[in-house]
């Protein structure tokens, strides 16, 4: 494991951060809520045992289940050896006094006295209007003065516009999470953002370098490419190690799984370099770059934000199906796993938008929803 310091914190960061956004499920086909406790234990406390000192988690995430799950990770002495960071969901705070509320709930669930890294979650220009009018960094300061948090920070999916705005509009941010990978090198923060971030000494934290996915498996026109150019390396590794390639970059988390996704990642986290990157390397990425650009489907990264749908739609994984279609052909495969369900993924939607204030894509789910259930869906019967 390679370890970098935090912008100007003075904190030693691993290379790859634990993000608990996608432990193992019980039921991954229709629920994120029920996270297989045991497996995420032993999965969390693998990553710590492999080097992994940052575990980055969320009030939300899990249907408001992860906290809880890393909480119980990091018994037994685990606490000590990570720095822990979690976020506060800005969609339920309403007035000041709601920071310190979800704070403390949060400190409960962890079963800590101190949060490392709190962040604003997801925050955008609408949101950063509002932490300055209800002066939630004073109440956040508050907080750090009682011990409660180490340090200020923030995640975001906006413009570079909104990033800008927000990254000059505090002197103390420790670090800013973004999403980051060669898929999105000029979108939302992007480049420009990461090196507006370093200029001004704060730390720069990745969320979704393998863009949720998508960037550890090749599609068929990739693969055919790797093949031709006689590229040997793991696909995954090649999407982490563009990122640990910048010296700006402090920790990539990944949402892992399985075993077997950390053990890989752990091995690449070993071999992470700034300028690690041979030119062989870093023209496979643009020639592949222009292949997903052209065969991306929807730009769904499978974050589950847009849950839980108030019609229980299960909207990342319609978009999956529908994306298997456009890189793989899985015309028949899609349909059939479509009709599985007794109701299906992305039937019955009535257009609330409630998915589209959430989506941190941008995604304009409701007009998708009833044309991804007009391809797939197989007439049914109607019910005597
Ligand atoms: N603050 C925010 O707004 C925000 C938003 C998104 C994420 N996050 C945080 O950032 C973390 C990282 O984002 P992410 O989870 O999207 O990261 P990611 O690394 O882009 O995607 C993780 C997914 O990639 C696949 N994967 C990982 N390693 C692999 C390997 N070696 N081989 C094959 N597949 C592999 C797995 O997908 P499959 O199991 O499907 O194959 C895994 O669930 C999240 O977990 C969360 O903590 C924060």
């Amino acid at each position: 494991m390679q370890y970098r310091t935090l912008g100007s914190t003075g904190v030693e960061v691993s290379v790859l951060g634990m993000g608990a956004m996608r432990l193992p499920a019980l039921d991954e086909m229709t629920s994120s809520a029920n996270i297989d406790v045991p497996e995420a234990v032993k999965l969390i406390r693998r990553a710590i045992d492999g080097g992994v000192n940052y575990l980055d988690s969320a009030y939300l995430y899990h249907q408001q289940n992860s906290e809880g799950v890393v909480g119980k990770a990091l018994a037994d002495g685990y606490r000590e050896r990570v720095s822990l960071a979690t976020k506060l969901p800005m969609a339920l705070v309403e007035k000041t006094a709601d920071l310190d509320r979800i704070l403390d709930e949060q400190l409960r669930r962890f079963d800590t006295d101190h949060i490392d890294f709190y962040l604003f979650h997801g925050i955008g220009a609408e949101d950063w209007e509002r932490i300055v009018r209800l002066e939630l960094l004073s109440a956040a300061e508050k907080a750090r003065d009682a011990g409660k948090i180490g340090h200020i920070c923030f995640s975001f999916h906006g413009e570079y516009a909104a990033f800008e705005t927000i990254i000059k509009g505090y002197d103390n941010w420790a670090f800013a999470q973004v999403m980051y990978n060669y898929m999105d090198e000029d979108n939302q923060a992007g480049r420009r953002g990461v090196e507006l971030a370093a200029s001004r000494g704060i730390g720069i934290v990745v969320m979704e370098p393998l863009r949720g996915g998508k960037l550890a498996r090749p599609i068929p026109a990739v693969q055919e490419l790797l093949d031709a150019e006689g590229y040997v390396g793991g696909f995954a590794d090649l999407a982490l190690r563009w990122v640990w390639d910048q010296a700006e970059i402090g920790v990539a988390l990944s949402g892992m799984t399985t075993f077997e996704q950390l053990e890989q990642n752990l091995v690449s986290a070993d071999r992470a370099a700034v300028g690690g990157l041979t030119d062989f390397e870093r023209q496979l990425i643009a020639q592949i770059r222009e292949i997903y650009r052209v065969q991306n489907g929807v730009p769904c990264t499978a974050c589950g934000y847009c849950m839980p749908c108030p019609q229980n739609l299960n909207i990342p994984f319609a978009f999956n199906l529908y994306n298997e279609v456009i890189a793989y052909q899985y015309d028949t495969e899609s349909r059939r796993v479509y009709n599985l369900f007794p109701t299906r993924p992305a039937e019955g939607c009535i257009q609330c938008g409630v998915c589209e204030t959430k989506c941190p894509q941008g995604i304009e789910i409701s007009e998708w929803m009833p044309k991804i259930h007009e391809q797939f869906a197989d007439p049914r019967p109607i019910p005597a």
